[in-house]
């Protein structure tokens, strides 16, 4: 098939590292005498026909920039059959040969139905901070999140120090606890509650307690660092904070860190990945292949159909979860 023009998108949560895939998008392209068009907001740029024609220009100084140029949005409508029939006679008019986009699950259900009514490639690149899709190893976006909780502990312990209190830091991750696990491991944090292993609110509360008796019978200073996924904890997390802080007596504090991690420059980790998926979804463009998502594997790039990326539940890394207790409990 020869190819001529593509076009690509960012779409759902917006995560470090969308701007270097881009950036790789269009120098794969153009390295094969491809033009590159961008949708701008997601899905709703494919439904009103808002679009950049990229040159040269448009991509320096990309790969270290958070966020993304094509800015992000989800997008309601492509929920409904009428408006992706709408998008695919855009794509014909435009004379497209390819739909890259860049996003997460909800953005790859989208892609998996148009594909179903377009006739063209529409290749997924995972780009979540989540990390919550399976056949890829990472998702960009996924190690600058884990660097920017890591950093925000780090910060948060020292204030816990020396008040010596109780912190709980609420992070991100949607139903994964990929950033809480690899953010409390490295951080060095004493608990860590998570959306795989989490069963009752009485039940973690009495684990929680436990740790702390046991850093206590270590420790003089009665500092302790709780990481939390979102949205976990039943009736939210004051409810844990005034149970926490009536069973010690030791002031407690909660900290949410919230959008601030899905900003920031991209770490290497997340700029080499976005680089290789995105040259990779090209090559799947130029290929053909239908229906399919760039992931990576053992650091190469697989081509996995789209349907097999919203699997059961991406497992964590069994290892990290069974050191956990004894890696914490050393403090
Ligand atoms: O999927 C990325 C993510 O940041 C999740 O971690 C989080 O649950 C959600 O998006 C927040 O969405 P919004 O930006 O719509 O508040």
């Amino acid at each position: 098939m020869s190819v001529k023009k593509i076009a690509v998108l960012t779409s759902g949560g917006d995560a470090p590292g969308m701007n270097a895939c881009i950036r790789a998008v269009y120098l794969a392209a153009r390295n094969e005498g491809i033009d590159v068009i961008g949708f701008q907001h997601g899905y709703n740029g494919l439904l009103k026909r808002d679009y950049v024609e990229f040159a040269h220009k448009d991509i320096r100084n990309l790969i270290q920039r958070g966020g993304t140029v094509l800015y992000s949005a989800r997008c309601e409508k492509f929920h409904k059959e009428e408006h992706r029939k709408k998008a695919a006679s855009y794509l014909e008019e435009l004379e497209l040969d390819g739909l890259i986009v860049i996003g997460g699950n909800g953005s790859f259900k989208g892609a998996e139905l148009l594909q179903q009514i377009w006739n063209k490639p529409v290749i997924g690149v995972p780009g979540t901070i989540d990390n919550d899709i399976a056949g890829t190893d990472y998702t960009i976006g996924y190690h600058t999140a884990i660097q920017t909780a890591v950093e925000s502990i780090d910060k948060v312990r020292d204030t816990a120090d020396a008040f010596e209190r109780i912190f709980i830091v609420d992070v991100m991750g949607r139903d994964a606890g990929f950033i809480a696990l690899n953010s409390a491991i490295a951080a060095g944090a004493d608990h860590v509650v998570l959306p795989e292993t989490f069963e009752s609110a009485g039940d973690e509360l009495v684990r929680i307690l436990d740790k702390l008796d046991q850093r206590r019978k270590n420790h003089a200073n009665s500092s302790h660092i709780i990481v939390i996924t979102e949205n976990l904890w039943p009736g939210g997390l004051n409810i844990l904070c005034d149970s926490l802080q009536s069973e010690t007596g030791v002031e407690t504090r909660i900290l949410t860190l919230g959008h601030v991690q899905r900003g920031g420059s991209p770490v290497w980790q997340d700029r080499i990945l976005a680089t290789k998926l995105g040259a990779y979804a090209v090559e799947m463009v130029m290929n053909n292949e239908r229906g399919r998502m760039a992931g990576i594997r053992h650091r190469y790039p697989e081509s996995v159909p789209l349907e097999n990326s919203r699997e059961d539940r991406k497992p964590l890394n069994h290892y990290s979860m069974s050191m956990l207790d004894k890696i914490t409990l050393l403090g």
